[in-house]
């Protein structure tokens, strides 16, 4: 897995990146002291142990227990891949990746990035050569620029045009099968191929994943037809519930956007970034998932949705309210508006422009406003039924909200909208809701251990722990392969590490850690790093490791073993193997001091 990468380049990428500007890209960083801190990302809490340091180059959180290097994080906080972390971060970084490493898991898919990546070209330049479909595009009103941003393309009015293109070797013809450009007959027709094309005479979207690469398309009929929107299928690329139509692009145009925006269809998308705002995203033709929402909650804490004023629009609106409560927490703001009957955003931002379009932006009401408007229409509470009603409608949905605050403040609210005691509301939420799903339930979090202290009483924990915090100060043992005579359980990883790092140029906490990624003793390992420091500075570090590694020399080293076995030749005499044993240690000390 991680072999497939030099170590040397792990190392590289992982000196070039930096951990605070990584994290504080998701997650708000307070400086505190020589660290950073937030409220961890990976559980629920309300006051901050999840620490980020920038000397260490790692994270690590007290009350859960998460923990890692930048790679880690990208890994646990984007659920990357460890071959794509490293390829993410190599790429900040102006990196390339060697040409030795290959990525973990399915050996097949560089390669049907890309044979996709060719597919999408094959469709721009269709597009650039047809005047049909060039036609249906400005009458769209998308301009060259945009088309070429988007990589907007063309896919022939033909059953055969990417078959003839990609389907005459087998194996490729194999690969876009997989991808879902072809399909194959079902029934075998004479003289006819065993395929089609998938997308024919069809205004082609390409669907790009966080690195930009084309994982899938939508493919709008030119001028009338049906389906008018025909996506990829499920592919090993392609997960239609998990992507987002412009993400990649929002991400392209501003590292640092306020919010996202979520709009129902492509076309949506390609005019309201061609209008400058470049904030839009789309679900494809899916509502929106929880998957969608965490994705998004990665790169901002805003989210609007923007839908129709139609009746349509206003489910899909509730809809998209019901699956995104369990992320309403404090700290992020989810955000509904509505557009004006028979219009969407493509037509809106071309008749009254981008300012006016955002313009309505202040008239988007937050989740909590919308929550109880809905709610009040429901209810009539001038009956006598309408209180009760009101309970049973309102119940499920805050089973649905994460404990805290936000549903704290939700609750009283709407009890003060109704006029009701804000207890009995709540109360009446309380008796537990049996739809409530035990996965919507917050993660249990592990009793906070705190930063822990390393006793000084051990010597090889200390030993390890000073070369994690300070790995500069390994240089300074002058012989760590003379531990390998030490016979304790754990100073093999002691040498191990002082040899790593004195090895490594520029070595970091966070470069050793990668090395102990999948073995056993990370846990620990990343346990220390964040220990209480035992030193002051690398100097006082480098004194200390060298006087630990002469003291388990001495007190576990073969000299003790020595010392003991001639005690008893004296005393007791010894027996066969004992005098073997004698006999070899004095041989090996006679090399490396006098014999006494
Ligand atoms: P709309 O029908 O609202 O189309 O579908 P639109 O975006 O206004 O498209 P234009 O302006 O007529 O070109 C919104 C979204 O729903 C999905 C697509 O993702 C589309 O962008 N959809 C729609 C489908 O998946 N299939 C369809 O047949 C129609
Ligand atoms: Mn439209």
């Amino acid at each position: 897995m991680a072999g497939r990468i030099p170590q040397s380049f792990i190392d590289e990428v992982v000196a070039r990146s930096d951990i605070v500007e990584i994290i504080g890209a998701r997650v708000p960083l307070k400086k505190a002291g020589r660290e950073f801190k937030a409220c961890c990302p990976f559980h629920n809490e309300k006051s901050p142990s999840f620490w980020v340091s920038p000397e260490k180059q790692f994270y690590h959180c007290f009350g859960c227990g998460a923990h890692g290097t930048v790679i880690g994080f990208l890994m646990q906080y984007e659920k990357m891949e460890f071959f794509d972390a490293v390829a993410d971060l190599a790429q900040r970084a102006a990196l390339e990746m060697p040409r030795e490493a290959h990525r973990s898991g399915d050996p097949g898919s560089a390669d049907l990035h890309n044979v996709m990546a060719r597919v999408a070209r094959f469709f721009e330049q269709n597009l650039a050569d047809q005047p049909r479909a060039q036609k249906y595009v400005s009458a769209r009103g998308i301009d060259a620029i945009t088309t070429a941003k988007f990589a907007l393309g063309y896919a022939p009015d033909s059953w055969d045009a990417l078959l003839n293109r990609f389907g005459s070797q087998e194996e490729e013809r194999r690969q876009v099968l997989q991808l879902g450009m072809i399909i194959e007959r079902t029934v075998a027709r004479a003289g006819a191929a065993g395929f089609y094309d998938r997308f024919r005479d069809r205004l082609m979207f390409p669907i790009r994943d966080s690195r930009g690469r084309v994982i899938g398309f939508g493919g709008r009929i030119i001028d009338q037809g049906e389906p008018k929107y025909l996506n990829s299928p499920e592919t090993p690329l392609f997960h239609k519930g998990r992507e987002l139509y412009g993400l990649y692009e929002a991400r392209q145009a501003r590292a640092d956007f306020k919010r996202l925006m979520i709009v129902e269809g492509y076309m949506d998308v390609v005019r309201l970034h061609q209008a400058g705002i470049t904030y839009a995203v789309a679900t494809l033709g899916t509502a929106t998932t929880q998957e969608h929402l965490n994705k998004i909650f990665r790169v901002t804490s805003e989210v609007v949705f923007c839908f129709d004023g139609d009746r349509a629009g206003r489910q899909a609106a509730w809809r998209a309210l019901e699956n995104s409560l369990s992320l309403a927490r404090d700290g992020r703001e989810l955000k509904f508006m509505f557009l004006p009957e028979g219009h969407d955003p493509d037509t809106l931002v071309a008749e009254e422009g981008p300012e006016a379009f955002e313009n309505r932006l202040n008239t988007a009401l937050p989740l909590s406003e919308y929550l109880i408007q809905q709610l009040m229409v429901e209810v009539d509470l001038d009956h006598v039924d309408g209180r009760a009603k009101l309970k049973a409608l309102a119940a499920p949905l805050f089973a649905r909200m994460p404990e805290g605050i936000y549903r704290e403040m939700l609750a009283d609210r709407l009890a003060a909208q109704v006029g009701m005691p804000a207890a009995t509301l709540k109360k009446s939420f309380q008796s537990g809701d049996p739809k409530r799903a035990p996965t919507e339930r917050p993660e249990p979090i592990v009793p906070h251990r705190g930063r822990i202290s390393v006793g000084r009483g051990n010597l090889l924990t200390q030993a390890i722990t000073l070369v994690l915090h300070h790995p500069a100060a390994a240089a300074a043992v002058k012989d760590p392969e003379s531990l390998q005579g030490v016979d304790k359980p754990g100073v093999a990883v002691l040498r191990e590490l002082l040899m790593q790092a004195a090895a490594a140029s520029g070595p970091s906490t966070a470069m050793l850690l990668e090395r102990w990624r999948d073995l056993p003793e990370y846990g620990r390992l990343a346990e220390l790093a964040m220990a209480e420091p035992l030193v002051a500075d690398a100097a006082a570090a480098a004194k200390e490791l060298q006087m630990a590694v002469e003291k388990l020399l001495e007190e576990y080293g073969p000299g003790r073993r020595m010392d003991e076995l001639l005690r008893k030749a004296e005393e007791l005499g010894l027996n066969y193997d004992e005098k073997a044993e004698l006999t070899l240690l004095l041989k090996s000390k006679g090399r490396s001091r006098a014999t006494p």
